[in-house]
């Protein structure tokens, strides 16, 4: 059973399909599926599909779309799901410095970052994490605000070496289809050399599909393929790592899964 960890069901170019997408991905084995938000209109969307059968969210303010968000709406969004079993987590959120050049924004950034890992702390939940070109900012920010419930460094794009350090504060490291890149050395590496304990797959759908579908619009059945490769890189049976990965998301997530085939 394949769980992926992270797909935008909830994305304008996915929405409009979802029902056929759950049920293709069903068929090819993905049990379970998480879609976090990114933004407001992300995360209403999020409370819907969630309405699915093994379909579970997150909602969050991802750093890039922070200037087109109203976050007071979202944050008031946050306050509606204290007890809704299958909100699973905050995210995503993070740290995102790739077009951010402008240090004031870089710093709230920063600032929501650090407090939406305070709501996932009141709330009890994990956090889901995106991290890209501010891996050490990122860090730091885990470090001095450690989400109690853990989380995920999600489509991880950092070096092997800091894996560990992500893993001492409760984070868990989740590969996508980057990992399935020819010339993708770092994610590989990462493959190979994480403890399999902490690892999680996903998709980040319609984005980043693994190769040979590069290019094109990603959906969940194609997380197969990233468990694939990792396999082949570890050298490892299918079904172990399918077993190991899934058993690792439903513990992070806290999800009682049972298996009713
Ligand atoms: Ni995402």
């Amino acid at each position: 059973m394949l769980f992926d960890t992270h797909c935008h069901l909830n994305s304008d170019e996915l929405y409009p399909k979802y029902k056929e997408l759950i049920k293709e991905a069903k068929d090819s084995g993905v049990e379970l599926i998480i879609v976090p938000g990114y933004d407001l209109l992300s995360s209403q969307r999020v409370l819907e599909l969630i309405k699915e059968k093994n379909i579970y969210g997150a909602i969050g303010l991802q750093p890039e779309e922070i200037d087109k968000t109203n976050v007071n709406a979202l944050f008031d969004l946050f306050k509606t799901v204290k007890d809704n079993k299958k909100i699973v987590a905050i995210g995503e959120i993070g740290l995102d410095y790739y077009w951010e050049k402008d240090e004031n924004k870089k710093q709230v950034q920063r600032e929501l970052f650090i407090k939406q890992i305070e709501i996932a702390n009141e709330l009890k939940l994990p956090i889901i994490v995106h991290s890209r070109d501010a891996l050490q900012d990122t860090y730091e920010i885990l470090k001095c605000h450690q989400p109690i419930m853990g989380g995920v460094m999600h489509c991880y794009s950092g070096p092997k070496e800091m894996v560990n350090e992500f893993i001492k504060l409760g984070m868990y490291i989740s590969l996508g289809g980057p990992v399935t890149f020819k010339n993708a050395r770092v994610p590989k590496e990462v493959a190979t050399s994480i403890d399999i304990n902490y690892l999680l797959i996903e998709t980040d759908s319609p984005y980043l599909s693994p190769h040979p579908l590069r290019g094109t619009e990603n959906k969940p059945s194609n997380v197969k393929l990233v468990e694939e490769e990792i396999a082949r890189l570890r050298n490892m049976e299918l079904d172990d790592l399918e077993a190991i990965t899934f058993k690792n998301a439903t513990k992070l997530f806290g999800i009682k899964y049972e298996d009713k085939m």
